[in-house]
């Protein structure tokens, strides 16, 4: 056993790994970070504050040895089989009683089963979701951990010190059993697809629509930044307004950026998983088909020809149209986190991972990339009542949407009015109308299924179960 006992242990020195484990030994851990490429280990220890012990190796059991037990070793590496292989390779140099957390976007089902594996093998497993970035590991993430309860004690210290703080209160908490940790984390990003594309309808109807200017545009997400909108997705977009490309300073990247976006696959499958537990999250679906429908490039421009598409000048007083704008965005990124929200509380019981939802928003507040002003509300909101089914529930939520509506149905109408693509904003307000509703038309649509299918009704004036011969 080498003289040095390090006190955690990190498996990938990508940027986030690096970022993270830097992060840990500026709050006086030692750490040690193992990866096979040896220009990574020596960039870790170079970016290394004076002070801290930070050593990077190419050998795993280098590492292993090094670490005091029980070991606590996090691996960020790519999700899916990269985790299984580590898994396998770090078998035979760990010790029952050791700690492996996963910190990358694992399918939560991936993680469940990995729970299971280990356990039989005495191991303690843990699902952990991370999120901000680069900048977000190095000074402060948002952490997301779940599961293995008598581990977490072993790791908490760490992971607070780490974690970004808001009023004091380190973003991390155990947000429940099994892979809660990394549910939690899938429906963060699912949110974050669906402001993110909540966001750049609002810039087009703006910009194409209205005719600002990428100044203009940095000015009004600017002030917007200042006020009920604040938010890490609100602020880093008004900083793209303005960057210029590198190689023509006259010109704005923005604008040379094409429009195809990929995914690494957690949006959709937050999307699949409302579909499995019946929870009804149609802007965060809007927002992964959205992207889907944006890697069809070739064939857009095909059919943009087909029918001679135009996105027409929203003929409009461009101040009144950028506070109507304003609205309807503040709407439908609230809706977008009461769906996220919904859809946890209803994973919670149906999937038993007891997720406090409390500590979720509250976790979000700060360091992650979905961090908002509206998360305070939020935390407010569910400390009062963890239980709460949907946000539209709650009376000052309802009076905030009151005051926004109509923006949003004055903006939705110009957008199909001139043939811009909303779906999100369209799917924000549809949601809306039809879970406050209380009469949907599935009366007609239960007639349809007991008529070709007989698969029975319920009636509004007694109780029971019917089915009906029809058109005898
Ligand atoms: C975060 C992010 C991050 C995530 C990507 C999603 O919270 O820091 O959610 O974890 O991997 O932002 O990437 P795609 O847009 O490529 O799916």
């Amino acid at each position: 056993m080498a003289a040095q006992q390090f006190d955690f242990g990190m498996i990938g020195l990508g940027v986030m790994g690096r970022n993270l484990l830097l992060n840990m030994a500026d709050h006086g851990f030692k750490v040690i970070g193992f990866d096979k490429d040896n220009q990574k280990t020596t960039a870790f220890e170079e970016a290394a504050n004076p002070g801290t012990t930070v050593k990077g190796v190419v050998s795993l059991q280098d590492m292993v040895s090094q670490l005091a037990t029980p070991r606590k070793i996090m691996m960020l590496v790519p999700a899916g089989k990269p985790v299984d292989d580590v898994i396998e390779s770090l078998l035979p140099l760990v010790q029952p009683g050791d700690i492996i957390i996963d910190g990358g976007n694992s399918h939560y089902t991936d993680t469940l089963r990995r729970v299971t594996y280990l356990q039989g093998k005495g191991l303690h497993f843990m699902g952990v979701g991370v999120s901000g970035g680069e900048q977000g590991a190095r000074t402060g993430p948002s952490i997301m951990p779940g599961g293995d309860q008598e581990a977490y004690p072993h790791v908490q210290p760490m992971l607070e010190a780490i974690a970004a703080k808001v009023n004091g209160e380190p973003c991390v908490a155990h947000l429940g059993k099994g892979a809660a940790g990394h549910y939690v984390k899938m429906v963060h990003n699912g949110i974050e697809y669906a402001i993110m594309q909540l966001i750049s309808e609002s810039y087009d109807l703006l910009h194409r629509g209205a005719g600002l200017s990428n100044d203009e545009l940095h000015q009004v997400f600017d002030t917007w930044n200042k006020g009920d909108l604040q938010s890490f997705l609100i602020e880093i977009t008004a900083d793209i307004f303005l960057q210029p490309d590198e190689k023509d300073s006259s010109k704005r990247l923005v604008d040379l950026i094409l429009d195809k976006a990929g995914a690494k696959g957690t949006g959709k499958w937050t999307s699949q998983d409302a579909m499995d537990i019946g929870v009804p999250i149609p802007t965060i679906d809007m927002a992964v088909t959205m992207r889907n429908i944006s890697s069809l490039k070739d064939e857009r421009l095909k059919a943009a020809a087909v029918f001679n598409t135009v996105q027409g000048k929203i003929d409009t007083d461009k101040e009144t149209f950028i506070k109507q704008v304003h609205d309807a965005l503040y709407f439908g990124i609230l809706m977008s986190y009461t769906q996220g929200l919904a859809m946890l509380h209803r994973a919670s019981t149906e999937l038993d991972m007891q997720i406090p939802l409390q500590k979720v928003v509250a976790v979000w507040r700060g360091g992650c990339i979905i961090r908002s002003t509206l998360l305070d509300l939020f935390t407010k909101i569910y400390t009062a009542n963890p239980q709460l089914e949907n946000l539209l529930l709650n009376e000052q939520i309802a009076g905030l949407l009151q005051d926004k509506q109509q923006n949003l149905r004055t903006v939705a109408a110009a957008a199909i009015q001139h043939n811009y693509a909303a779906g999100c904003l369209l799917a924000a307000i549809s949601y809306f109308d039809a879970y406050r509703s209380g009469q949907l038309p599935i009366n007609l649509l239960q007639a349809q299924r007991d008529y070709f299918g007989a698969h029975t009704y319920q009636r509004i004036d007694q109780p029971g179960t019917f089915h009906t011969i029809w058109n005898k």
